[in-house]
C-alpha cells in the first residue's frame, strides 16, 4: 500500500498572507492526519516564507504519524534540523527567487557537501531523504553516500503532454533504487487527476502531496480534500 505524505507548507502561505496565526498549519497536519495521511510533510526554506522554526517544532511534537523535514542544504537549516530531530529530513535544491522547487538536487555536484549532510542526520538518527530526477547516476550517487530514501520528481510527469516516456524513467529509476535497497517516494506537482497512473506504473512506498489537496480544500474542506487523495491512492493499492 502506497503511503500519502501530506504537505501543508501552503497552509502557511495562507496564514502569513495576513500575518496572523490562521489557518493554523498544525491543526491541518492533525486534520490531515486523522482523515488518512500517513505523514505530514513541511518544507523549512532559507527565506522562512511559509513554514517558520516554531512550525516545525510544534509539528515535531503534536504530529503522531511521522514528520518530514523538506530543506536545503544551508547550514542554519540543518543546524535547525539536527536540533528539533524529525523522523526524516528529506534533502532538496533551493533557489531564493523560485515559485517552488524547481528540480531534483544534483547529488553528483554537490557530493561532498550531501554526504557530510547525510553523515551528520544519521549520526543524529534522521533518516535521510534525496529529492532528485529520475536519472540513473543520481540513485546510484545518493546510495553511495548513505541515504536511506529517495524522492523521485514527478513534476516532469504532471507537466508533459505525452506522459509515458516520464513513466518509464520514472518507473527505470524506481526499480533501480530498490534494488539498491533505497526506499522510493515520488512528488511533486501530483493531483487528483494524475495520481492513479503514476502508481500503477512506478512502485513508489509513499507519495508526498500538498498543493492539490490545500487547493481543492477551499471548496470541499480540507478533511474531505485529504479523504478524496486518499481514497484514490488506497483504490490503486
Ligand atoms: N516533494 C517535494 C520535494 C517538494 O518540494 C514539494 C513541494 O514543496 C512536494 C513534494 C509537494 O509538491 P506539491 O505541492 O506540488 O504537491
Amino acid at each position: 500500500m502506497t503511503l500519502l505524505g501530506l504537505n501543508i507548507d501552503h497552509v502557511a502561505t495562507l496564514r502569513n498572507a495576513r500575518g496572523g496565526a490562521e489557518p493554523d498549519p498544525v491543526q491541518a497536519a492533525l486534520i490531515a492526519e486523522e482523515n488518512g495521511a500517513d505523514s505530514i510533510v513541511c518544507h523549512l526554506r532559507e527565506d522562512r516564507r511559509h513554514i517558520r522554526d516554531a512550525d516545525v517544532r510544534r509539528l515535531r511534537d503534536s504530529v503522531k504519524t511521522s514528520l518530514q523535514l523538506e530543506m536545503a542544504l544551508h547550514q542554519d537549516v540543518i543546524a535547525v534540523a539536527l536540533a528539533i530531530k524529525p523522523l526524516e529530513v528529506m534533502v532538496v535544491p533551493e533557489r531564493r527567487e523560485e515559485v517552488t522547487t524547481e528540480g531534483g538536487l544534483d547529488c553528483v555536484r554537490h557530493s561532498r557537501q550531501l554526504g557530510d549532510a547525510i553523515a551528520r542526520f544519521r549520526e543524529a538518527g534522521i533518516g535521510v531523504s534525496v529529492f532528485m530526477d529520475a536519472e540513473a547516476a543520481q540513485v546510484a550517487q545518493a546510495h553511495a553516500l548513505g541515504a536511506h530514501t529517495i524522492e523521485l520528481h514527478t513534476g516532469p510527469y504532471c507537466h508533459a503532454a505525452d506522459a509515458e516516456p516520464e513513466l518509464l524513467r520514472l518507473e527505470a529509476a524506481a526499480v533501480q533504487a530498490k534494488a539498491l535497497g533505497l526506499e522510493v517516494h515520488a512528488g511533486h506537482g501530483l493531483n487528483y487527476r494524475n495520481i492513479q497512473q503514476l502508481l500503477r506504473r512506478v512502485p513508489v512506498s509513499k507519495v508526498n502531496i500538498g498543493h492539490s489537496v490545500v487547493s481543492r480544500s477551499i471548496f470541499t474542506g480540507f478533511a474531505a480534500a485529504v479523504r478524496e487523495m486518499k481514497t484514490l491512492i488506497e483504490a490503486v493499492g
